[in-house]
């Protein structure tokens, strides 16, 4: 059996030609006319004015919580089933993470726990929509408003996703995007921010380029990042951007033809086709293992690896990681449904260029382990 990869990309549009522009030109830093052009589209396509590229989708959420003020002892409220990056945004800010538990049929934020988390100090809800779906986002944007909290919308994993007919990556004072190569679109690394606000786009264009000042170049009133994306990258960026309607189609015929290859497996519980704000657009297709059954995710995964199939176990809940432990947060913090998921989930080779062949090869090989 040949090996089937987690991911593999398609970079067969307009990549190569970009590409080459950028070397014919000599614009490879970020000084490039593609990078605009990609913040410009990109911007566009979500319903955004501003557009901030940045080298990846975990410094995106570093420069938008930064540009929003949010610092010492702010609380900022977020899942716990989630990637790092959104709790060590917040962290490194000086601010305190607090988490909520997860839905066990979206595997997004249980949006009926925020409430109880907000105190004085909260300053933001960090939505994260995850794997494909995105969060119930009415009842986050009532939250905000009654409270007056910033919503930060990490929408990593949803380029061309739609939440009741509106982009996601349009919703609070900021978005962010991932453009990692598993995602819908891809730069290599990358990422960007978006929001409507002149001045926070200002700040973010700050952040990302070290705070250098355009009088005083060298002088600096603060502290910023080198956050900058190239322009080979965004040249990338503006050739798969082009086929992001196409890239949403392919990816929402990987799930169909999953779900019709697993339904009848017991023991398996598939992604939700839809709910009643969107289509599952499947950034990758996840599994979790029944309760009754006596393996958990560890096993399956161990044995689809043994068939050279590319596997990664779900996200390790926020409040249990390790590192964060040693610095004495989450204390009796319990998320009983995003702890099961966390060790009984796993998602299959979801990528771009998976072939309904190679479909139908990790299909039959979870039958096998099964049956
Ligand atoms: C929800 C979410 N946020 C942030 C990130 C971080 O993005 P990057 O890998 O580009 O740093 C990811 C990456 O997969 C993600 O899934």
């Amino acid at each position: 059996m040949n090996p089937i990869p987690v991911n593999e990309p398609l970079l067969n549009g307009n990549e190569k030609k970009y590409l080459l522009e950028c070397i014919d030109t000599g614009w490879i830093s970020s000084e490039g006319p593609f990078v605009k052009q990609f913040e410009e589209q990109l911007a566009t396509r979500v319903g955004r004015k501003y557009g901030i590229a940045v080298s990846n989708g975990s410094v995106a959420l570093d420069v938008a919580v930064a540009a929003l003020g949010i610092g010492f002892e702010d609380e900022v409220i977020l899942p716990t089933f989630t990637i790092i990056s959104c709790a060590s945004a917040i962290i490194r800010a000086g601010a305190i993470p607090v988490v909520v538990d997860c839905d066990p049929q979206t595997w997004n934020m249980d949006v009926s726990q925020i409430e109880a988390k907000i105190t004085p100090r909260t300053k933001a809800i960090m939505v994260v929509h995850i794997y494909g779906l995105p969060v119930n986002m009415a009842a986050v944007l009532v939250l905000a408003e009654k409270y007056g909290l910033h919503i930060i919308e990490d929408a990593a994993e949803m380029h061309g996703q739609m939440y009741q007919g509106q982009p996601c990556g349009s919703f609070g004072a900021i978005s962010t995007f991932s453009f990692y190569p598993n995602k819908h679109i891809t730069t290599g690394e990358g990422g960007m921010v978006l929001t409507n606000d002149e001045k926070l786009a200002d700040r973010c264009r700050s952040l990302r380029n070290l705070c250098f000042q355009p009088q005083k170049r060298f002088v600096h009133e603060e502290l910023g990042w080198n956050f900058r994306m190239t322009n080979l990258q965004a040249a990338i960026g503006v050739a798969q951007l082009e086929r992001l309607d196409e890239f949403v189609a392919r990816k929402r015929h990987i799930g169909k033809r999953y779900t019709e290859l697993l339904i009848d497996i017991p023991g398996l519980q598939l992604p939700l086709f839809q709910t009643d704000y969107a289509e599952n657009i499947y950034w990758v297709y996840g599994l979790v293992v029944n309760d009754d059954v006596p393996f958990d995710a560890e096993y399956v995964m161990h044995r689809l690896s043994s068939y050279q199939i590319g596997i990664r176990p779900f996200f390790w809940c926020m409040h249990e990681q390790p590192v964060f432990q040693k610095m004495g947060l989450f204390k009796d913090v319990l998320c009983p449904v995003a702890q099961r998921i966390a060790r009984r989930g796993f998602y299959i080779p979801s990528g771009m260029a998976l072939t309904d062949e190679q479909m139908e090869q990790v299909a039959r090989s979870i039958r096998d382990i099964f049956k």
